[in-house]
C-alpha cells in the first residue's frame, strides 16, 4: 500500500504572468476548485494520505488552503451554511500535509529529491501540481499504476498520453520496448525531444509511482542547459541499469489538463464549469449566446 506523495508546487507559472505574479499557479482556480485541489483530491481518493508539498517562495496560500481556518468555520456557522462548510474542511479528507521548500530553482529532479527524508525506505507517487487527470480530478490511472507497481515489482511507472507529433518538444517521451496488455515496459526516456528525434508521441503525463532507488540516481543526473536536474534523466538511468520502468497509458475517454499555459487553462476551466452538477447547465446557455454574438 503506497501512502506517500510528493507534490512538486515550486515553479514560477512564468507563462501564466500575470495571472500569478503574487498566488502560485497551482492555486488558479479551475471552474469551483482551485488545480491543487483536484490533484489532492485524486490521491486520497487512491488512499495516498501523506503528502508532501515542494514549494518555493510564494506559496504560501497553497499551506493556508488545506489548513483550518476557524473564523471562517464561525462564520459559515452563523449563517447555516453547512454545505459551504463541508467544502472547505480539508480534515475531513483524512490527508496529513507536509511542506518542504525547493530554495532554488533547479528543476522538477531536484525537487523531487528535497522530498526523499519524506520518501525514506517506501515507494511513493509524484503528482505534478500544476496537472489535472480526467474531468474534476476522477481518473483511474493512479490506481492502476499502483497495482502495476506492486504486481510487476516495478522500479517505475509513468503514466503517459498520445500527443500530436508536432508537441513533443514539450514533454518527457518514452520509447516502448514491450507492449503489454494495458501497459508497456519503457526502453528509453527523452526530455522534449524535438520531433524529428522523439522515439514516440508518448508523453510524460505528470503522474509517476517510484521505489526510492530514484533519489540515488537523481543524484547521479548532470544538470541539461538550463542548468536544471531532469527526473527525466534520472528515470532514463534506472532503464540503463536494467530496472523495470512501466507506463500506463491513460483510458480512453480520460485526459491530462495541463494548466501550464493560457490555451489550455481556458479550455479546462471552459470544460470544467460546462460539467459543473450546480452552473454547468446555465454556463451552457450563456456560452452559446457568446458564442453567437
Ligand atoms: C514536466 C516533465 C515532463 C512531462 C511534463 C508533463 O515538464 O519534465 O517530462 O512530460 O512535466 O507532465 P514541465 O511541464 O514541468 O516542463
Amino acid at each position: 500500500m503506497i501512502r506517500n506523495a510528493i507534490v512538486p508546487v515550486a515553479g514560477l507559472g512564468t507563462r501564466l504572468l500575470p495571472a500569478t505574479k503574487s498566488q502560485p499557479k497551482e492555486m488558479l482556480p479551475v471552474a469551483r476548485k482551485p488545480i491543487v485541489q483536484y490533484v489532492v483530491e485524486e490521491l486520497v481518493a487512491n488512499g495516498v494520505g501523506d503528502i508532501l508539498f515542494v514549494t518555493g517562495r510564494n506559496k504560501a496560500s497553497i499551506e493556508n488552503h488545506f489548513d483550518s481556518d476557524p473564523e471562517l468555520v464561525r462564520a459559515l456557522n452563523n449563517t447555516n451554511k453547512t454545505d459551504l462548510l463541508q467544502e472547505v474542511q480539508f480534515e475531513e479528507l483524512n490527508a496529513n500535509f507536509f511542506y518542504t521548500r525547493q530554495r532554488q530553482q533547479r528543476g522538477l529532479g531536484d525537487a523531487i529529491l528535497c522530498g526523499q527524508n519524506f520518501a525514506g525506505e517506501q515507494p511513493f507517487v509524484v503528482a505534478l501540481g500544476d496537472s489535472i487527470l480526467g474531468l474534476h480530478g476522477r481518473s483511474k490511472t493512479m490506481g492502476r499504476m499502483m497495482q502495476l507497481f506492486e504486481e510487476r515489482r516495478a522500479s517505475c511507472v509513468i503514466a503517459v498520453e498520445e500527443v500530436p507529433l508536432d508537441q513533443t518538444q514539450h514533454y518527457g517521451i518514452v520509447q516502448v520496448a514491450e507492449q503489454c496488455e494495458d501497459y508497456c515496459r519503457v526502453g528509453n526516456l527523452v526530455e522534449k525531444p524535438k520531433p524529428e528525434d522523439a522515439p514516440s508521441n508518448l508523453a510524460i503525463a505528470g503522474r509517476y509511482v517510484f521505489s526510492p532507488l530514484i533519489f540515488d540516481l537523481i543524484r547521479r543526473v548532470q544538470p541539461d542547459r538550463k542548468g536544471e536536474i531532469q527526473l527525466t534523466d534520472a528515470i532514463q538511468l534506472m532503464c540503463e541499469e536494467g530496472k523495470r520502468v512501466l507506463a500506463v497509458k491513460l483510458p480512453p475517454g480520460e485526459c491530462r489538463y495541463d494548466i501550464g499555459n493560457f490555451p489550455s487553462y481556458f479550455e479546462t476551466f471552459v470544460e470544467f464549469a460546462l460539467a459543473d452538477p450546480l452552473y454547468g447547465e446555465a454556463f451552457r446557455e450563456t456560452l452559446k449566446r457568446l458564442v453567437r454574438d
